[in-house]
């Protein structure tokens, strides 16, 4: 039979795949498998569909089923969807309903959807937090954090594991937890971790941050430290996909499907979380000064007003862009929480506009970086006022003095950097560890801005895919 066929053939494949077979001598069954790669069926009325992920089935059904690795799906016209293994094991398949809905998969009359995903991080970061911070009762709660509290007190260290942006969140992370809770954090990328044999204790907790929930790299990293004995959190935006489901526990961002390539509110979900999950372990262990937690809690519910007043800039920021489409490399320079910033900043020009951008903690400049500078190099610095201000303004200062033309996000207000840079972009004041919130909204609208003006595939750029679930 073509299933007693693919579960042989399937026996002797090295690697990872997602397949459907037909047999044209059987024209009204389809056998679908899956490893390592993600397969949904969805299940309509007398129709089935497969797909990598539930997003183009919503339309059709919102009955889906999630293929696990080593299981094989067969479908027949007329049939219940029967689900077996490789070998032969038949398995009662789990249907979920897919909670999206089609105007989320619409541009909503945006250029672009990554526009369209920019603006709506006011409105995604409310959503990540409804249910999780209470401002009247001045907490925030995030119940994975509490329903395994004990396990994660125990932690000697976290390790976040992440690819791209997800690993620049990770580093916000790292401040976080580190600040707050005083456990030691180690940010890897997946593809690295997953391949040195890494040291990995049962004391250890692994949080994999992820949009699609697919990212070959991570999902490895996950299952090996899984294998390992680890405890794994997962931070993540497609429900139902095959991180979350490969974690013990997790909070999911809710920050609604991100189709444009280049991540921008799964970002700003991520460290939302990541700020909530600190703050909650936090207040669990007594790590945190109350009235500072007060304070976070307080601010943290303020981000999204305040992220719609940096959207304001986004005219400002358009023709500003036109300023710079001439170059042909950016540098991007941060310092603590804003280094991260500097990093996904680059991240995203590079990635819609092809135009090569680096990010740096600014005070590395002086060790080598600063020899690029000259009177064609943009220098985006991220200058808000915090503990590291004064730095912050002597490294521009160094920059001014060998002609780069810096373009400096301040503080509303600011006074000294504003009379410096070439230009200055002023931001609403927040809390230094909330301050990634606010400081790459800009950034995210002066790389579409730069790619605009350049004629690029803003949503769909050359080499890259939505989700990377190939090594
Ligand atoms: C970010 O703009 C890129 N699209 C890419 O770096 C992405 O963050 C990375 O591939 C990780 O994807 P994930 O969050 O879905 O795991």
């Amino acid at each position: 039979s073509l299933l007693t066929a693919v579960q042989l053939a399937l026996g002797e494949v090295i690697g990872a795949y997602a397949i459907a077979i037909l047999d044209k001598e059987h024209p009204d069954e389809i056998v679908a498998a899956r490893k390592s790669s993600p397969l949904v069926v969805g299940i309509g009325e007398d129709e089935f569909f497969l797909a990598s992920d539930a997003t183009p089935i919503v339309e059709y059904t919102d009955k889906v089923v999630y293929l696990e690795d080593g299981e094989i799906a067969v479908i027949n016209r007329g049939e219940e969807l029967k689900v077996v293994d490789l070998n032969n094991v038949e398995m009662t398949p789990e249907v979920k309903k897919v909670e999206l809905n089609l105007g989320q998969l619409e541009k909503g009359g945006y250029p672009h959807f990554m526009l369209k995903e920019i603006f709506e991080q006011p409105d995604c970061i409310h959503d990540c937090m409804r249910g999780r911070i209470n401002v009247d009762a001045d907490n925030v709660v995030l119940s994975a954090v509490i329903d395994n509290k004990e396990r994660l007190l125990s932690a000697k260290r976290f390790i976040i594991v992440a690819c791209g942006t997800s690993w620049h969140a990770g580093l916000i992370g790292k401040q976080l937890i580190e600040s707050f809770c005083r456990i030691p954090v180690e940010v890897e990328y997946a593809s690295e971790f997953r391949y040195r044999d890494p040291v990995i204790n049962e004391q250890d907790v692994v949080i994999a941050i992820s949009q699609s929930g697919e990212t070959a790299d991570t999902l490895a990293a996950v299952e090996l430290a899984k294998s390992r004995g680890a405890f794994i959190y997962g931070i993540c935006n497609a429900i139902g996909s095959s991180i979350p489901r490969a974690t013990h526990t997790g909070s999911y961002i809710h920050v609604g499907p991100e189709i444009g390539v280049a991540s921008t509110k799964a970002f700003t979900g991520q460290v939302t979380v990541l700020a909530m999950l600190a703050l909650t372990l936090a207040k669990e262990k007594g790590t945190i000064d109350e009235r500072y937690y007060l304070s976070v809690v307080r601010e943290l519910n303020q981000i999204p007003e305040k992220m719609k007043e940096v959207l304001k800039l986004n005219d400002k920021l358009a023709e500003l862009s036109k300023t710079f489409t001439y170059a042909h490399n950016f540098i991007y320079l941060g310092r603590g929480y804003s280094y991260p910033v500097a990093l996904e900043g680059a991240l995203k020009l590079k990635e819609i506009s092809y135009i090569h951008a680096e990010g740096y903690p600014a005070a590395e400049m002086k060790h080598g970086p600063i020899a690029l500078i000259d009177a064609e190099m943009p220098v985006v610095v991220i200058a808000t006022q915090n503990a590291l201000y004064e730095k912050v303004l002597s490294n521009i200062q160094e920059i001014k003095a060998r002609k780069g033309r810096v373009i400096a996000f301040v503080t509303k207000g600011d006074m000294v950097i504003s009379q410096i840079a070439d230009c200055s972009i002023e931001l609403p004041e927040t809390i230094e560890c909330l301050n990634p919130l606010i400081t790459t909204v800009p950034l995210q609208l002066l790389a579409y801005h730069i790619a605009v003006c350049k004629g690029m595939d803003v949503d769909q750029p050359r080499n890259l895919a939505k989700s990377v679930t190939v090594e």
